[in-house]
């Protein structure tokens, strides 16, 4: 098979071998229905932070391994309106670790169906603890210590 120039290479990158990706990164992607939207026919900002929340507890169960509840939201922005018909991705990763918490950054990517161009639409941080089998808080791995490929 005859490789296109700077293209990578396929075989060289398995799916499902965890040194190819951070392991707490976490992307996904929504279409805007009108089911989501309010009366201006953008996302309802609740929407919105659910689709946040949950990339968030994606990221800090990755992270971790262990059960996860949200402790704590932070720096919250709506930046631009999310029209309907419109793609988004949520993009999260763990920033920071502490003993039992993790913040969690969260992007939400807007764009256009017509257009790969893609802007900012709304970023939060959300501190996610995680929970022992008594249901109390326990000990995270520290970020430094995850092989998170960065
Ligand atoms: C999560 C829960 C068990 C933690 O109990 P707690 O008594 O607050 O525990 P702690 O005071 O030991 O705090 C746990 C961690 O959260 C951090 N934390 C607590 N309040 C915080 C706040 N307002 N902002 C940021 N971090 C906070 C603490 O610093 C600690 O982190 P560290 O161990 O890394 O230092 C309890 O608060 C709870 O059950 N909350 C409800 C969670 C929930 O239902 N979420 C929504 C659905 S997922």
């Amino acid at each position: 098979m005859t490789e296109l120039p700077g293209s990578v290479n396929a075989t060289a990158i398995h799916p499902l071998d965890p040194s190819h990706f951070a392991p707490s990164e976490t992307r996904i992607t929504h279409v805007v229905f009108p089911g989501t939207t309010n009366h201006h026919g953008t996302l309802f900002g609740g929407e919105a932070l659910a689709y946040m929340d949950s990339a968030a507890f994606i990221a800090a169960t990755r992270h971790c391994r262990r059960k996860v509840v949200t402790r704590h939201l932070g720096a919250m922005e709506f930046r631009r309106p999310i029209p309907q018909g419109t793609l988004v991705e949520l993009i999260a990763r763990v920033v920071a670790t502490g003993r039992t918490s993790m913040t969690v950054r969260v992007d939400l990517l807007i764009e256009q169906m017509d257009s790969p161009a893609r802007e900012l639409g709304c970023t939060g941080t959300f501190v996610l603890v995680a929970l022992g089998d008594d249901g109390q808080p326990t000990d995270v791995p520290p970020l430094e210590g995850a092989t998170d490929g960065r």
